[in-house]
């Protein structure tokens, strides 16, 4: 049942790992909180059975191939927009705005790099068809200062590797212009992450309506 009558919006953030996406999307959900606006935020790879086994494998834990990877987020993503209990649906029809870390981009862009991106984008054909962005924000930041960023925070994880994020950071911006259709707002990371959040909730407010 839909609080209102109105639906709420699914806001995506995407970026290379250490981009600051997390941080950026913890203020803005703070600010708009003390607005009165109602948000619900969750990731992927999510806190689910399905998510835990892909935190393994990112960690070398469990040692996998791509293509079991690549399936895993497929599957742990369905489960996030179909679960009964807490899926991405479910809050939408309640009226809550869901701002999701990391979507289906990520997995063309990350998994797409090592198994073929057609068969990937294939796999999450299902997710694409039942929801899509309203918008996906993409946090723009430069490797070299992303992976200072990841190397402070001490272990390190399957991807994280400048010349591997060089070639994810191009992979999104060939996917954005592969999928004109995807809603995508590019905010550049700046030395000043108040500077970045402005900017982050100038898209975001617009999208919103607030
Ligand atoms: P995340 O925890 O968001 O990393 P960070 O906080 O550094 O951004 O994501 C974990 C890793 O999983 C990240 O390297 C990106 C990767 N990933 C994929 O390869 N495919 C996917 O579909 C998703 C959602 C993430």
């Amino acid at each position: 049942m839909e609080k209102n009558g109105a639906r709420g919006k699914f806001i995506v953030f995407e970026g290379t790992d250490g981009s600051g996406k997390s941080t950026q999307l913890k203020s803005l959900v703070k600010y708009l909180g003390e607005k009165g606006v109602s948000c619900f935020v969750t990731h992927e790879p999510t806190d689910s059975p399905f998510g835990a086994i892909l935190r393994s494998c990112l960690t070398g834990r469990i040692d996998t191939d791509e293509h079991t990877i690549a399936a895993l987020f497929a599957a742990d993503r369905l489960d996030h927009i179909h679960n009964p209990v807490n899926g991405i649906l479910k809050k939408l029809n309640e009226g809550v705005n869901v701002f999701c870390d990391r979507y289906y981009l990520s997995s063309f862009a990350y998994n797409g790099g090592f198994v073929p991106l057609d068969w990937v984008v294939a796999l999450n054909a299902p997710a694409r068809e039942a929801l899509k962005p309203d918008v996906t924000v993409y946090i723009d930041i430069d490797p070299a200062q992303s992976m200072a960023r990841v190397a402070k925070r001490g272990e390190t994880e399957r991807y994280e590797d400048i010349e591997r994020q060089k070639q994810i950071r191009r992979n999104y911006f060939d996917l954005f212009k592969r999928f004109p259709d995807e809603n995508v707002a590019i905010v550049k990371s700046m030395d000043d992450k108040n500077e970045t959040q402005k900017n982050l909730r100038a898209v975001v407010c617009k999208t919103l309506g607030v």
